[in-house]
């Protein structure tokens, strides 16, 4: 058994090879910095940042095995050995048969939508991600979120809030017509929920609807290794399981899957797409052809593929999971203890937190999560991300705002970067933020671009 499991500390599981030094600033500093940057954490400069928790993807630390794959990729332009050495360790996880390496998550979910996606058709999903949502509407198609209810609630305490409501699943495709829905997907975790779990019976009874249908699934795969982990842990039947062969199942009762493998394949950069129709797969592959490279390297070098095959042989160690999950949580209890309002239970890679509980003094149209986002840089230089009403807010014809069901501020944590005092810190800042949370003021928006506005919007704090 695992030795952390016997003792209550639980550490690291690696060593650090090679260090990066961290700049610190003073408030005084951050203040202007602030100003500068237009009280948008997307524009500060990352040496200006002491702990940055706005993303878990492309943030990981890689191993020292890694890194030699680096330097022993095989860079030749077709049939190179780290593309057959990816592809292998791919087809062990996820048993596809068709493996296309592509530059990340979303050049995946381009290529399948811009073949699978035109007006009139609709792809469900538990939640999509905004890149695939994105790819969905810019393809001329619909994207809609099923999420189960208790998953939009951040008060509610339940295993798996990343699971698609099935009942809702059912009408949506009795009611769309099966011919207007090209495949089903379903997120895990469900990151744009809270980085919370699928169950594998949440995944088998939408197997079950797309039989029922002839519709096929689609897993987007980002976070698999920490899905699996949470299944380990928490549904019945899979204690005694490995990671690998919850994975493997998970795996058997999709048709294709898109990857992000900055995530859960510990890399800075890389993704795929894979599948078990060749047709489409040729058709993928064409697209590929034209948009990233040819199909044994994809968008990438090969020494990337080398990095991500070793990447994906790390993330199924349980030890590293269970540190990984556990981390997360650790920052989850001591902020919990202090009375702070986040998402529970804690997901798998980020903490959220509830900004409208957080700071009922201030309304949706002047941004809560921004508020928070902002103090917690003054205060300590750790940068989160909003997702609230700057990200995903819209207007009425009178102008005014209509805000998403929740407004939250994520704190991602990147894999194998942070040690337990980073952390320690990090739940110090956001505690003695709460404490003054009185004192916080709204914000307003002094500009924002037409699209995606919360990249390079810029706010004047409110008086
Ligand atoms: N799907 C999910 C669930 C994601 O979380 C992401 C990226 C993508 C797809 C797209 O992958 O970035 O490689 O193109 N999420 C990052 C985040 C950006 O911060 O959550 P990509």
């Amino acid at each position: 058994m695992l030795f952390c499991i016997i003792m209550k500390t639980i550490i690291e599981p690696f060593r650090i090879k090679a260090v990066e030094p961290i700049k610190f600033t003073t408030e005084t500093e951050r203040n202007h910095i602030l100003q500068e940057a237009g009280y948008n954490p997307f524009l500060i400069k990352a040496e200006d940042i002491i702990i940055d928790l706005l993303t878990d993807s492309g943030t990981s630390a890689m191993s020292a095995k890694q890194w030699a794959g680096i330097m022993d990729g095989d860079e030749s332009y077709a049939g190179s050995r780290s593309f057959y050495r990816f592809e292998e360790m791919v087809r062990l996880i996820t048993g596809m048969k068709f493996i296309i390496p592509t530059h990340q998550g979303r050049a995946a979910e381009k290529i399948l939508f811009s073949i699978v996606g035109e007006h009139g058709k609709v792809i469900p999903n538990n939640t999509h991600f905004d890149t695939t949502r994105a790819n969905i509407e810019f393809a001329g198609a619909e994207a809609v979120d099923l999420l189960n209810e208790a998953g939009k609630h951040p008060e509610i305490i339940a295993d798996f809030k990343g699971n698609m409501d099935i009942e809702k699943l059912e009408a949506f495709i009795q009611e769309r017509g099966v011919e207007h829905i090209p495949l089903v997907m379903v997120t895990v975790t469900n990151n744009s929920g809270g980085g919370q779990p699928v169950s594998m019976q949440n995944i088998k009874d939408i197997r079950a609807v797309c039989d029922q249908y002839g519709l096929p699934l689609f897993i987007d795969a980002c976070r698999f290794a920490e899905n699996a982990y949470f299944i380990k842990k928490r549904e019945q039947g899979y204690a005694d399981r490995s990671i690998l062969s919850i994975c493997q199942e998970m795996f058997s009762y999709a048709d294709g899957m898109t990857m992000s493998a900055k995530k859960d394949a510990l890399v800075n950069i890389g993704g795929f797409l894979a599948m078990n129709n060749q047709e489409l797969a040729m058709q993928c592959r064409n697209v590929l052809i034209v948009t990233e490279g040819f199909p044994t390297y994809g968008g990438l070098a090969g020494r990337d593929l080398e990095a991500m095959a070793q990447g994906l042989e790390e993330i199924l160690d349980e030890s590293y999971l269970h540190y990984r999950i556990r981390s997360v949580e650790y920052l989850g209890d001591k902020l919990l203890a202090a009375g702070v309002p986040i998402i529970e239970p804690t997901g798998g890679h980020a903490i959220y937190i509830d900004a409208k509980r957080f700071c009922q003094h201030i309304p949706s149209y002047q941004f809560p999560g921004q508020a928070v986002s902002v103090a917690l840089y003054q205060k300590g230089g750790v940068r989160a991300c909003e997702i609230g009403s700057v990200m995903f807010g819209k207007y009425d014809e009178n102008q005014q705002l209509i805000p998403p069901p929740m407004e939250l501020v994520r704190l991602a944590i990147p894999r194998r970067v942070y040690t337990q005092s980073h952390i320690d810190y990090v739940a110090e800042v956001i505690i003695e933020v709460f404490q003054n949370r009185n004192s916080l003021k709204g914000y307003q928006i002094v500009y924002e671009a037409p699209m995606l506005r919360h990249f390079t919007a810029r706010f004047a704090p409110l008086a």
